[in-house]
């Protein structure tokens, strides 16, 4: 096959980030996506509904094409229950986890009453899952929590975001309100890739790429669409120095997403899954409807950029054999 046609792709786990970033971010979303979510760990944090009709027009100024962002509500003390019906999505950072994690929550056992509230209201719940153990089992650690929400709030969906190992890919079905998003780095890349040889910080992400046994849970669970999985990219660009001197987690896989996920699904013979994983399972998990938006993608080598207004894209100047017409 030469030639392929994505129907509104959609992001389901996005950073845009803010102010002059978005010049850079925007347009690269509406280029090739349809919609997205847009996550809110911005500083301050996008805590509210009206913080997140702001960041929204903000974003779509920067956007020349049809897109929809779907911002996430950043749960804080300040999120009250009373108005969950006017929100989609609320995301949970557990506090020092990750960038833009300092708001995040301390103790989730004090959020049972929202909890509750967004079980009734049909609001979903996002996750960044991970404790603050050992970094390779933080995330296998935040199972037990996974396990306990889903537990006592069955009618939750709960979003087990950017899932990187086999034991959160595990619980999927084995919790009716359990699904996840994937990443195309955690579907790429483990840790000889970061650190094997030399030292790649335009790797270094959280939660951080892992073992071949878990790729290869995650590369199940993708090719063949696991109908409560759906492509979530977590593209977050550091400005160069952010990345090089102060180690910075964050991949900006925005530039290649399409083409990349192309070449990846075609050598795994699963390009037949790949609408179902970059849209289609979304609109179904999310309960949303995207215009239609058509993107073709042709079997001709692109080199990517080294440098995209001082952020470094992944696989910067390496060649992709598949490109957006
Ligand atoms: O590597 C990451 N970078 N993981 C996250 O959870 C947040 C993100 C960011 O915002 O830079
Ligand atoms: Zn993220």
């Amino acid at each position: 096959m030469d030639a392929i046609e994505l129907v509104s792709p959609f992001d389901s786990h996005l950073h845009l980030r803010d102010s002059d970033a978005l010049k850079t971010t925007a347009p690269l979303a509406c280029e090739t996506f349809a919609g997205a979510i847009v996550m809110p760990n911005l500083t301050p944090p996008i805590d509210s509904i009206e913080a997140a009709q702001d960041y929204k027009a903000r974003i779509l100024s920067f956007c020349q094409k049809p897109f929809e962002p779907i911002v996430a509500i950043y749960l804080t003390d300040t999120l009250k229950g009373e108005v969950l019906d006017l929100v989609k999505i609320v995301k949970l950072y557990p506090s020092g986890v990750t960038t833009g994690s300092e708001n995040g929550v301390k103790n989730i056992d004090q959020y049972d009453r929202l909890f509750a509230a967004m079980q009734e209201a049909g609001t979903i719940l996002s996750v960044h899952g991970e404790t603050n153990d050992f970094v390779l089992d933080r995330e296998a650690r935040f199972a037990t929590i996974y396990e306990s929400l889903a537990k006592r709030f069955p009618r939750l969906k709960i979003i087990m975001e950017h899932i990187s190992s086999a034991a959160l890919a595990k619980l999927l079905d084995r919790y009716e309100n359990l699904f996840a998003t994937i990443t195309l780095h955690h579907l790429l890349y483990t840790l000889d890739d970061l650190l094997g040889s030399k030292l790649n910080p335009h790797l270094f992400c959280k939660p951080i790429v892992k073992t071949p046994a878990d790729r290869a849970a995650l590369r199940r669970l993708a090719f063949g669409a696991h109908s409560k999985v759906s492509f979530g990219s977590d593209s977050a660009p550091h400005i160069r120095s952010a990345k090089e001197r102060f180690g910075a987690a964050g991949i900006f896989s925005a530039p290649v997403l399409l083409p990349k996920l192309v070449e990846l699904f075609e050598e795994n013979s699963a390009l037949d899954y790949l609408q179902s994983f970059v849209s289609d399972n979304a609109q179904k998990i999310y309960d949303i409807k995207l215009p239609r938006k058509t993107i073709s993608l042709i079997k001709k080598p692109f080199v990517v950029q080294e440098d995209i207004n001082g952020f470094i894209p992944m696989c910067a100047k390496e060649t992709i054999r598949w490109s957006i017409r």
